[in-house]
């Protein structure tokens, strides 16, 4: 059978980026199996999907915003399957290689659509495309956005929640979580999310190897490498931030927080996956970067627990949710 589902389809897909996808999908769930999510993907996002089960209607249009692999999208279709709740979920995401395997992963459901949320223009320039566009002035009941949000610059969050608020029905709701954000909720003995990922880009910076690549190239491609590579696990930005912008398009606010932990071998399977991996560039795919990222891990994982923020085994990463209406 093919597929059902709607919207953008993957053309000319490469080798790596079918191998990216699979390996974030990996990251979230053992052995590729749905039914198999890790620990602190199962436990974080149902966070987030119990904030959501109340507010959602049979026939509700639901948006997830940076739906990557499909990770968020997958566990809020079990529980409104399990609940017999019929939705339309639109699925949006810029990255190609990751948006891929959630059509190959949700491809087959006719109630779910996918909207690609990069555009090129004739002269090969990508802009991001509003919600309201890829929405065509429909207005969704609930938009999530689930791990997503820290990536977005700061200076264009408040672009991108006026868009939110532009398209939920006056009823709506804007739910999201994310485990890399400043607070003052976050209790010392927990780490942001990235904190082990941001530190292993700290050693690897200074490995001899990388250096003596990176002194091949000239100046500018070296300054566009490092600041490309930076943008991988970017400063964390305080919550705060974020909160404001929501206030300021005329969100209500209401905040929670969450401490999950991550097992070390999850930690593990999240930075090998090549997109994330590429912090160690110019090191070289494969055997070369992972060692060198596995042994940087190692440090970075046993500074987190000497700090009291993790333990031999897990790190516990921080998780802050908002619930918003429009008021
Ligand atoms: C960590 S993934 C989360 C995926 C999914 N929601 C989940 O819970 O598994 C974050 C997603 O945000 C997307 N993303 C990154 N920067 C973005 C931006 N500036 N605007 C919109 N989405 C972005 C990425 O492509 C990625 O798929």
């Amino acid at each position: 059978m093919g597929c059902v589902a709607s919207g953008w389809e993957p053309i000319e897909i490469s080798e790596d980026e079918l191998v990216d996808g699979d390996a974030y999908h990996h990251a979230l769930y053992h052995n590729g199996d749905t039914n198999e999510p890790a620990e602190w993907h199962k436990v974080s996002v149902e966070k987030l999907i119990n904030l959501a089960i109340p507010h959602i209607k049979d026939g509700a249009l639901i948006v997830d915003y940076g739906c990557g692999t499909g990770g968020s999208a997958i566990e809020l279709l079990k529980t409104l399957d399990m609940r017999g709740l019929e939705v339309e979920l639109i699925l949006i995401d810029p990255l190609v290689s990751w948006f891929s395997k959630a059509r190959e992963l949700l491809g087959e459901r006719s109630n779910v659509h996918f909207e690609l949320s990069v555009q090129m223009d004739i002269s090969g320039k990508r802009s991001f495309r509003r919600l309201e566009d890829m929405l065509s002035g429909r207005k969704a009941d609930l938009i999530i956005s689930s791990s997503t949000l820290h990536l977005i610059p700061a200076k264009t969050i408040g672009n991108l929640v006026l868009q939110f608020a532009n398209s939920l029905d006056e009823d709506g709701i804007f739910i999201w979580d994310s485990g890399d954000l400043e607070s003052d909720l976050r209790p010392e003995d927990s780490a942001l999310l990235h904190d082990p990922y941001r530190h292993v880009r700290e050693i690897i910076r200074k490995d001899s190897l990388r250096s003596s690549r990176l002194s091949g190239m000239s100046v500018v491609d070296r300054e566009r490498h490092e600041s490309r590579l930076d943008r991988i696990f970017p400063s964390p930005i305080h919550v705060q931030v974020i909160l404001d912008a929501l206030s300021d398009v005329g969100f209500s606010i209401e905040v929670s927080d969450l401490v999950v932990d991550f097992s070390h071998g999850d930690a593990e399977r999240f930075i090998l996956v090549p997109r994330l991996a590429e912090v160690a560039a110019p090191l070289l795919k494969g055997v070369e970067r992972t060692i060198a990222i596995k042994k940087a891990l190692r440090d970075s994982l046993e500074m987190i627990a000497d700090d009291g923020r993790g333990t031999g085994t897990h790190y516990r990463s921080h998780w802050v949710y908002g619930l918003h209406k429009l008021t």
